[in-house]
């Protein structure tokens, strides 16, 4: 039998990036391509890349000079560049890196078959076209994760909010949502398949905005309760929510059915109004903190996590004083924190200075991510003595009698293992925690 060409994929970024090359994997799998873990076995190296940050585009150079020395001992590999970063550079990367063969954007991954053809030819080639109607709806992903517990299901692709400092609408391109049928079948399989979590992804899910053959609105609400009622055992979780979009409607479909996990990440960015506007975030300080308002009082036992950006174009001291202030009164359980980095051709580079020095960055960053901690950890603390519902997705590192799993919050908590197994549902009672971690005992 004749052996197959050997795929490897790396991928880079957010959870789209993640579920993007689950569906470049399914593409080429139909093309007659074999996944391989070991890139020294492969033919084809594909880096699935992300431009958020500068430092998030400095890595996968970092990466493209290692793919450049395996391809030094085996010059027939064929190495691609492909999402947010080909989108952004586009024929740039090839002229920049002589390495690269292909260069292919988020929404010209259907196109990768012929490319990957032509550059085993020898011709190199770009395809960035933006798309107004690509789903990969149709797409059945090739799941890449090995837990078989949990997966991401896209329901929408690209942001059409234009937040100044976001490099997201021109890599991603338009806002457009997935038909729910497909998002339907696609986890009614994974739950047949013995999934037991899917976390539907979009770069803002509450403008998922679906219309009929009546031209009959069907909302994110409407969508999530579908997807919960898809079965009791499966849960349901989301991201990423827009605060200026995030409704009472999504709240009341959450309190409605227990399946869908008590977790919101509500990105803020900035508890200053004056930065939000200057951020063109839609909302104010006293709008976001409505939101959270709203959540504690129809969810009450729901997480709430968030992103702050620390650094933007003129944020004062008094800003950042905001910003700590507003993390202090929300309360958050978790934050993914950053220094803003100046994308090109944004807003933000066009018309706002990137005038906060680096040094006042890095010392606004650090007391943002100690203040967190200790949020963080009086989170955990509050889950001492409860008993929480954990679905198991694996051993803890340390050791195999001791398992891993989260609770509906999104926390994680280590376990003894007893006569439990992977995607088993356990009742875990706190006893302790670590910076990370709940640590916990089952209760019958
Ligand atoms: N610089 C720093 N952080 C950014 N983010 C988005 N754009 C930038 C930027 N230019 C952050 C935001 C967003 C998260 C995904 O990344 O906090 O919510
Ligand atoms: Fe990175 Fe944004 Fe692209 Fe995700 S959508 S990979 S975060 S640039």
């Amino acid at each position: 039998m004749e052996s197959k060409t050997k795929l490897y994929i790396e991928t880079y970024g957010c959870q789209m990036n993640i579920a993007d090359s689950e569906v470049v994997a399914s593409i080429l799998k139909e093309s007659g391509y074999e996944i391989t873990e070991d890139i020294q076995l492969a033919d084809v190296i594909l880096v699935n890349t992300c431009s958020i940050r500068e430092n998030a585009e400095q890595r996968v150079w970092g990466r493209l000079d290692v793919f450049r020395q395996i391809k030094k001992k085996k010059p027939q590999l064929t190495i691609g560049v492909i999402g947010c970063m080909a989108e952004r550079l586009k024929e740039k990367l090839i002229e920049e890196e002589k390495t690269i063969d292909i260069v292919v954007g988020p929404d010209a991954y259907r196109d990768l078959p012929g490319l990957l053809e032509n550059a085993g030819l020898g011709h190199k080639a770009v395809n960035v076209l933006l798309s107004r109607e690509e789903t990969y709806a149709d797409i059945s992903p090739i799941r890449l994760d090995k837990n078989r517990i949990s997966a991401f299901v896209s329901i929408m692709r690209g942001c059409n909010n234009m937040c100044s400092y976001c490099i997201v609408p021109y890599v991603r391109g338009a806002e457009r949502s997935r038909d729910p049928k497909s998002i339907l079948k696609e986890v009614s399989e994974l739950f047949e398949k013995g999934y037991k979590e899917v976390t539907l992804i979009g770069q803002n899910v509450d403008s998922y905005n679906w219309k009929d053959e009546n031209n009959e609105k069907f909302s994110f609400g409407q969508l999530l309760e579908m997807v919960a009622q898809v079965s009791p055992t499966l849960r349901v979780r989301f991201s990423t929510s827009h605060p200026k979009d995030m409704s009472d409607e999504v709240l009341h479909k959450m309190a409605k059915h227990a399946n869908i996990c008590r977790h919101i990440h509500l990105p803020a960015q900035s508890g200053s109004t004056r930065v939000l506007e200057l951020m063109k975030r839609g909302y104010t300080r006293e709008w976001y903190l409505d939101r959270i308002k709203a959540i504690r009082t129809i969810l009450p036992d729901c997480a709430v996590s968030t992103d702050i950006m620390t650094g933007f174009s003129g944020e004062t001291e008094e800003d950042h004083l905001d910003t700590l202030r507003l993390m202090k009164e929300v309360n958050y359980d978790f934050a993914y924190m950053f220094k803003y980095s100046e994308r090109p051709n944004t807003y933000a580079a066009r018309h706002l200075k990137d005038d906060i020095q680096e040094s006042i960055k890095s010392r606004r960053l650090t007391e943002i991510i100690d203040l967190q901690n200790e949020l963080s950890s009086k989170s955990k603390k509050e889950d001492l003595g409860k008993v929480f519902e954990v679905l198991v997705e694996g051993y803890s590192k340390k050791s195999k009698d001791r398992l891993f799993g989260r609770t509906s919050q999104n926390k994680v908590v280590v376990f003894p293992r007893k006569n439990y197994n992977i995607g088993d549902y356990v009742q875990v009672e706190i006893i302790d925690s670590t910076s990370a971690t709940l640590i916990g005992e089952s209760v019958n």
